[in-house]
């Protein structure tokens, strides 16, 4: 196993579960220091345990990416134990259905709150620190749904597309100071999001499967790969760049 990430200090939101907590092990096994920062306490603590396990330093934040104030706290927590931070793994996110006509003000904001705004106070805040230090690299969730439309999803969609403008302006912005701002595009894969989704007969996987071109839903450290390469230093001319991992669902555009 090689070790690309030995001693570097990094943030994992939504790190509980998912495609959060595959990075998290697959940046703990390259030696990484970890924190995790996730809105459910008591997974947290069960995940935190598992990557202490493995014999990796890790950090649990119970906040949620949407609360400013929380955020701030997160990372003062993070300076005194670090006094920096190398990555950050904006991932956490959450999904929504419904037809744009039915779309509350309820429903509309808190995807935008948590997938967009989450994302901006968590990059503001480590962008501060990275390009203070002159070093770092952030890498963005974003979705097959950054790029191209479904329906139903508007607030999802809207916010992800998002993620994908926010990842260049930060790039650009952030570019001759050292640090690289880059984006995921993960097509469906398996994790809680999807099997609830699926409970709540909100989507069906087998007519999703067939629509990949690979056949099948992506699994989650497939995803954490991809994340690891973003963030790998010897990629440091990577900036400003959406990577689709969807199995060939953006490419696709026949019958
Ligand atoms: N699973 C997919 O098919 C898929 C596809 C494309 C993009 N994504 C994106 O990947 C990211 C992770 O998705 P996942 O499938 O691993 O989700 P998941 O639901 O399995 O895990 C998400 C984690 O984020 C945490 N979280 C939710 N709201 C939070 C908040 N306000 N503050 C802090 N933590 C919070 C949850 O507690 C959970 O631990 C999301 O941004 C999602 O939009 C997922």
């Amino acid at each position: 196993m090689s070790r690309r990430f030995a001693d570097r200090r990094a943030l994992v939101t939504g790190g509980a579960a998912g495609i959060g907590l595959a990075t998290a092990r697959a940046l703990a096994a390259e030696g990484a220091r970890i924190a995790l920062l996730d809105i459910d306490a008591p997974r947290l603590d069960e995940t935190a345990a598992e990557l202490r396990g493995t014999g990796a330093e890790v950090h649990a934040l119970a906040a949620s990416v949407a609360d400013p104030d929380a955020v701030r706290a997160a990372f003062a927590e993070l300076d005194s134990r670090w006094g920096g931070l190398d990555i950050l793994v904006n991932n956490a996110g959450v999904i929504g259905k419904r037809a744009a006509l039915d779309l509350t003000d309820e429903a509309w904001s808190r995807v935008m709150r948590i997938n967009l705004d989450g994302v901006f106070y968590c990059a503001r805040e480590a962008g501060r620190r990275m390009v203070a230090q002159g070093s770092g690299a952030i890498v963005n969730l974003g979705s097959i749904y950054s790029l191209v439309a479904a329906p139903e999803r508007l607030a999802y969609c809207a916010s992800k597309a998002a993620v994908a403008a926010m990842t260049k302006v930060l790039a650009i912005e952030w570019a001759a100071h050292g640090v690289r701002v880059n984006a995921v595009a993960p097509g469906y894969v398996e994790t809680d999001l999807i099997a609830a989704a699926v409970r709540a007969g909100e989507i069906d996987t087998v007519p999703l499967a067939r629509r990949t071109p690979v056949g099948r839903l992506a699994r989650p450290d497939e995803i954490a790969r991809a994340i690891l390469f973003l963030l790998d230093p010897a990629n440091a001319y990577v900036t400003g760049h959406m990577l689709a991992v969807d199995g060939g669902w953006t490419a696709y555009g026949y019958v």
